[in-house]
């Protein structure tokens, strides 16, 4: 029952047939752009450790959100630099803030798109962190209560879905919670469930200014080791109320991605993150690989482990290769 009776690559030997057998069909339609909301007008700002990104104000963003459109991409993901930041993190939550401030911008210039906000307090914390701090330690409860106002800022901006990423526990239901009671129970939580403490956040951070200022993150965010540990954040979440769960980063723990989707029936995005990113880039403006062969493998095998959404700096360089 095998060779020569058996000859795989007989389905291998055109386009036309790889085509008709091929089992993961790479689109656009779960593509999200993570873009960075700071201060000012007619700020455009590149990243040095991100090619091709910048930090932007909020007219800025505006017109690339028009492109990110037309280009057929479905969303994209906003993160905030705020103006000043302090010990709780108090500009996350205001109504004039960047994010907010991007979201009514968006709303206004009537464009389709899906408007995620990042939940979080390290972009506008002092010391960077996660959460407020007490006692030298990352506090947790006493985090969930910015968290739930912040998202409920991004709600009132106008915001489709909310997407907490600090990893503290219980600030899933904190946020559905403080949603359901000011009439946003139609708006869903996309949580940020298995969230690993990874050197690959390295360029994001420079992106986003949120580098700890001491310590680091492994008190909240996941030990790479641990894929069980992401089965049981993932169920929590779902239990506080999440509607659709992620993985981050995505290339080293495409195993998790596969767990995740083999075990839970719900959306699952992965966030091909800063500095899986970085070394594409860098690779590529070296002449070491071919981007867009490199970056559309990558999609594929993020896509073939499970996910369904697909957060990535690449998505609009992956929309014009995808172009008819
Ligand atoms: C904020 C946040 C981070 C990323 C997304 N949200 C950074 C971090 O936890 O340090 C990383 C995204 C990326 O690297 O592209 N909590």
């Amino acid at each position: 029952m095998s060779f020569p009776t058996h000859r795989p690559r007989r389905l291998r030997r055109t386009e036309g047939l790889r085509g008709l057998v091929r089992e993961t069909r790479l689109t656009t339609a779960g593509l999200i752009y993570p873009m960075f909301v700071c201060p000012g007008t007619n700020v455009r700002q590149g990243v040095s450790s991100m090619p091709g990104v910048a930090q932007q104000s909020v007219d800025q963003i505006v017109e690339e959100c028009r492109e990110v459109e037309a280009l057929g991409l479905p969303g994209v993901i906003l993160f905030g630099l705020p103006e000043s930041k302090d010990a709780t993190g108090t500009s996350s939550t205001q109504p004039q803030g960047v994010v907010q401030r991007a979201v009514e911008a968006i709303r206004k210039a009537s464009l389709k798109l899906v408007v995620i906000t990042d939940v979080c307090l390290c972009e506008y914390t002092d010391h960077g962190h996660c959460g407020v701090i007490e006692n030298g330690e990352i506090a947790n409860d006493a985090t969930l209560g910015i968290l739930a106002n912040q998202a409920l800022s991004h709600a009132r901006a106008g915001a489709d879905i909310v997407a907490p990423s600090d990893m503290m526990d219980g600030r899933v239901a904190a946020i559905r919670d403080k949603l359901d009671d000011h009439k946003f129970e139609n708006l869903p939580i996309l949580a940020y469930a298995a969230k690993y403490s990874s050197a690959f956040y390295g360029p994001f951070r420079e992106a986003a200014q949120s580098t700890p200022q001491f310590g680091d993150r492994r008190s909240y965010q996941m030990d790479p080791a641990n894929a069980r540990e992401a089965l049981k954040e993932v169920a929590l979440d779902l239990e506080e109320g999440a509607d659709m769960v992620m993985v981050k980063p995505a290339l080293p723990y495409l195993d998790v991605i596969r767990r995740v989707r083999e075990k839970f029936d719900v959306p699952m995005g992965a966030y091909n993150v800063s500095g899986e990113y970085a070394m594409v880039k860098a690779a590529a403006a070296n002449g070491w690989l071919d981007e867009r062969r490199t970056v559309l493998e990558i999609i594929t095998g993020i896509q073939r482990a499970g996910a369904d959404i697909i957060l990535t700096y690449h998505a609009k360089d992956v929309a014009r290769w995808l172009a008819p």
